[in-house]
């Protein structure tokens, strides 16, 4: 259990002890503590290089590291794995893979079928739901290197929630998506959230922070802070986590809060 708020107890979904990942020679990410709670929408943000693909696929077990320990849903993560929904940052290459939307979507109930089970009526069912979510259906068919960047998100979306997971990891869903694309991920963020999921993601854009998420993990190299958006995500921190050296020159550019309260990098 953690601390989360107001002295309320939470579940700790994702529980980090002492990481540490170089690649090479290259620190890449230091003395990592963090515990993250239940049930929240979790924003990861932090400058490019930062570290926060890295920290997922630590998460994730996906790379090399010494962590003293790594818990998820508070298990390690062999005895979890099924419960756990990915999607991976956005590259040319997952788009090459020959196969349509729909069965695409439908490889997400693959670890729901027994050995050499093939996919049944009930999955092509739970699929087609996701991928209506998801506002695809109109694609079913379609080759995946003929979707655009949003679409193709979308489809990896609808994968990962096929899962019916408990914990949905996401590495920027919405980089290079449009504003309606947006909209319908950060949808069905909320109505995971209300079925008692949980949702980590990277994310780009700090003026949606407020907005599209409640707890918020900045990193640059370490934990520089962590916990509900309204306590964290304060100019002081961001400036933290985001100052630049440039050739010695601090980078110019600053933060400037709108009339929304918003902050803009400008
Ligand atoms: N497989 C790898 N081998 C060597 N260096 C790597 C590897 N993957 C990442 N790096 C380096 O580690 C650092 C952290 O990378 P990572 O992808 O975790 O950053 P990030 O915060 O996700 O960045 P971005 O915002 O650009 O996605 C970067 O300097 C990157 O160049
Ligand atoms: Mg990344």
């Amino acid at each position: 259990m953690i601390v989360f708020g107001e002295g309320m107890m939470k579940k700790e979904v994702v529980g980090i002890r002492n990481l540490n990942v170089s690649y090479g020679k290259k620190r890449v990410l230091s003395n990592v503590d963090l515990s993250i709670p239940d049930n929240v929408r979790c924003a990861i943000i932090g400058p490019n290089g930062a570290g926060k693909s890295t920290l997922i696929k630590a998460i994730l077990d996906l790379i090399e590291h010494d962590a003293a320990s790594v818990k998820v849903l508070g298990k390690p993560l062999d005895e979890v794995r099924s419960r756990i929904a990915y999607v991976a940052q956005r590259s040319n290459a997952n788009r090459d893979f020959p196969t349509t939307v729909f069965d695409t979507v439908l490889m997400g109930r693959y670890q729901h079928l027994g050995l050499f089970k093939r996919p049944g009526r009930r999955d092509r069912e739970i699929a087609l739901e996701a991928i209506r979510e998801m506002r695809m259906e109109a694609c079913l068919d379609r080759h995946i290197s003929q979707l655009s960047g949003g679409q193709l998100q979308r489809v990896f979306i609808a994968r990962a929630l096929c899962q019916d997971a408990d914990l949905y990891i996401l590495d920027e869903p919405l980089a290079g998506v449009d504003e309606n694309t947006e909209t319908i991920i950060m949808d069905t963020f909320i109505d995971l959230q209300k079925k008692g999921k949980t949702i980590i993601a990277v994310h780009h854009d700090l003026s949606t922070i407020r907005h599209y998420f409640d707890y918020l993990v900045i990193l640059n190299e370490e934990i520089k802070s962590h916990g509900p958006v309204e306590e964290v995500f304060t100019r002081e921190q961001v400036d933290k986590a985001f100052k630049m050296e440039i050739d010695g020159r601090e980078d110019r550019k600053e933060w400037v809060a709108r009339e929304d309260n918003r902050l803009v990098y400008v």
